[in-house]
């Protein structure tokens, strides 16, 4: 376990440099991310390329002992570029109109002239730095995963569009009928007509929704999350060709809003390890513990192995307005966080502030003046700590028994439309999490077609469509002894966006042993249940289930629908598949997650305290129980064995008091 930091040494003199390797050294950083925006250094004009900067950066940097995970600069086209080249490169909004220069992440990643430019650079640089012994991995462009700059409407997309939907549906015909274009008169006579869904005539009118067809949309989100990573894996493929070092991206966390609009299990697949950008309280808000403990285990997740935060808020930060500093404490709570959820290198966001540009207010460890601060010492004495654990563990990861599924064409078609007003898929999965998260049980994500033999529960929540493989993969978990939880809204819809005329719960109703004829999308109004889970109140959907080989584990307590069952148990093979037709409030949730935690011989843990955040991990051969408390206050938290803390090295018997944001490790 280890911190570093993005750092921009040409931001600034270079006089200035040894004394920030002098201050890195102090506080125990040894490597840093550098180069992820400088494209018109290496390139001022077409064709006019220049190195001798950055060999000097990379030099200086390996002379004083710090490795480097060197970043391509795709994220940034300049001027002459677009300017040369125009709509051959901008993206375009939703409205069809071109985006301009000025910020970043304008280019479109279907625009050929960008792509044989970045093809043109990364081989240069690839070419020029493999071999220098600085360089210990790769990032890949910069936070690949803004909804809005990975959905493209231009020109160049709706051609490649036409094509991708050519490879997919062979001939016109099958796409019409797949799609269902009968309605609304929207019949295609050739590929060529078909449609990038811009906002329509119905745009403006129908909020939530774009009101274009659903399949489209559902084809259009696929083709913008593919080319996105076949634009990555470019660059991946070039850069292997020269390097054996590994090669990351800095992915973003579960949902800004509308979610990432790429599928990072599909994305993280040529990468060699994943890494994500956290803040945690800024101009934009500031997000809850839960939220950040379950975008951690997402990037876990996504290769089931450890990961690394590549920009960590250090200082307070924004663009047009700033958030609050971190209160003291808070920056050693977040890199722990951090570290038990399976992150080994944490790396701070940024090194100094920037005087100039969109990020003036954007603090890092250090301020504008570049001077030893309380963050500062914060950070030197995480770093300090960072190295002592070191001694004992490895790369830690949370040991965890049950999964979550997680699935990106779910995700993609919940935020098409969106079943009842209210419903989030990510909060959904985040409610799931949340349940686990309270108890101190470490909860994994998965893809729904992944091997799934690891863990004794699995739950997939509103897991809206399943290919064949994906149904197939979770029958058999079932047959073979697991427990699964279907909830509400899953398996009712194919693969196209279309819905399954079988009866719901579609495709999972012969597992679940149910079927639904009636159900009750909630507007305005809460109905109480009581079943395994004791006493609930559902705020967004209600199935009215009739079991058909099911028993009942819950039932409806009011409404029409009193006394009708809410949630069921089936036998299933050596398994059993729970059906919930129904959300829950937190309480109820937390009391189901233990309720079948004690039915999948996972034990539930007594650390349950509020605010306190307990993460059971181990490196394989070492133990380690992380106890965090996000409170503002200190508490006295209870543990049932002896153990030795291992940053002060006390031994710890019966409880352990923890001051405001203050850690222990244990083992
Ligand atoms: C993102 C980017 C960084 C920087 C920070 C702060 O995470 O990756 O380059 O812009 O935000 O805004
Ligand atoms: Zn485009």
């Amino acid at each position: 376990m280890r911190i570093g930091v993005d750092y921009y040494p040409e931001h600034w003199e270079k006089k200035r440099w040894k004394t920030d390797m002098d201050m890195m050294h102090q506080a125990g950083i040894g490597v840093v991310r550098i180069g992820e925006f400088d494209w018109s250094l290496y390139e001022s004009k077409e064709d006019v390329y220049h190195f001798e900067w950055m060999d000097e950066i990379l030099d200086f940097l390996h002379t004083n002992n710090m490795t480097v995970v060197f970043g391509t600069p795709s994220a940034t086209p300049p001027k002459w570029m677009t300017d040369k080249y125009g709509d051959a490169i901008y993206q375009a909004d939703i409205n069809g109109n071109s985006k301009i220069f000025g910020t970043r992440k304008h280019y479109c990643f279907n625009s050929d002239v960008y792509r044989e430019k970045v093809r043109k650079l990364t081989e240069k640089i690839a070419e020029r730095y493999a071999g220098h012994p600085a360089i210990e991995g790769w990032q890949i462009d910069n936070e690949l995963g803004w909804a809005d700059t990975v959905r493209c409407y231009c020109d160049k997309c709706e051609k490649k569009f036409r094509e991708f939907l050519k490879d997919k549906y062979g001939t016109i015909d099958k796409l019409n009928e797949t799609y269902g274009t009968v309605f609304w008169s929207q019949t295609y006579n050739s590929f060529d007509e078909v449609i990038i869904p811009r906002a329509g005539a119905c745009y403006d009118c129908c909020h939530d929704t774009q009101g274009q067809n659903p399949s489209l949309l559902l084809d259009y989100d696929r083709f913008c999350s593919e080319s996105v990573i076949s634009f990555m894996n470019e660059q991946v493929d070039i850069i292997r060709k020269h390097s054996d070092r590994p090669i990351t991206t800095n992915m973003l966390d579960a949902a800004v809003n509308s979610g990432t609009g790429i599928d990072y299990f599909k994305m993280s697949k040529t990468l060699d390890f994943v890494t994500w950008d956290n803040y945690i309280e800024f101009q934009w808000g500031k997000a809850k513990d839960e939220t950040v403990s379950r975008d951690h285990a997402l990037l876990r997740s996504y290769k089931h192995q450890p990961f690394w935060v590549m920009e960590q808020q250090s200082g307070p930060c924004g663009w047009s307005k700033m958030g609050p500093t971190p209160t003291p404490g808070k920056l050693r709570l977040w890199t722990y966080q951090a570290v038990a959820n399976g992150s080994d290198t944490v790396v701070y966001f940024r090194w100094r502030a920037c005087p100039f540009g969109t990020e003036e207010y954007w603090h890092g460890i250090l301020g504008h003046d570049g001077r030893p601060n309380r963050r500062f010492e914060e950070i030197s004495k995480v770093g300090e700590e960072m190295k002592r654990l070191s001694q004992t563990y490895g790369p830690l990861q949370p040991k965890a028994k049950a999964a979550i599924l997680k699935s990106f064409d779910s995700e993609w078609s919940h935020e098409i439309h969106k079943h009842v007003e209210g419903f989030h898929y990510d909060s959904l999965l985040l409610d799931y999490y949340r349940a686990f998260y309270r108890m101190g049980i470490p909860v994994e994500f998965a893809a729904p077609e992944e091997d799934l033999t690891a863990y004794s529960l699995v739950l997939a929540p509103a897991l809206l469509m399943v290919n064949k493989e994906q149904k197939e993969n979770l029958e058999n978990y079932a047959k073979n002894g697991g427990n699964l939880l279907i909830s509400f809204r899953s398996g009712v819809k194919t693969m196209e966006n279309t819905f399954l005329t079988e009866t719901i719960p579609g495709d999972f109703g012969k597992m679940a042993g149910i079927e639904i004829h009636d159900f009750d999308p909630l507007l305005e109004k809460e109905t109480k249940v009581s079943g395994v889970f004791g006493t609930g109140t559902a705020k967004l959907w209600c199935d009215i289930i009739s079991p058909v080989t099911a028993k009942e584990a819950g039932r409806y307590i009011e409404d029409f629908y009193m006394d009708k069952p809410c949630m069921t148990v089936n036998a299933y093979g050596n398994g059993r598949v729970y059906y919930l037709g129904c959300d829950l409030d937190e309480k109820a949730m937390e009391n189901l997650m233990k309720y079948l935690c004690s039915q999948s011989d996972i034990p539930v843990g007594s650390y349950a305290i509020e605010g306190v955040e307990c993460v059971p991990a181990t490196d394989g051969a070492n133990e380690a129980l992380f106890l965090m408390n996000h409170n503002a206050h200190s508490v006295i938290v209870p543990v049932e064995k002896e153990y030795t803390e291992m940053i002060t090295g006390e031994k710890v018997k019966g409880t352990v008091s923890l001051g405001a944001y203050d850690v222990a490790v244990l083992k």
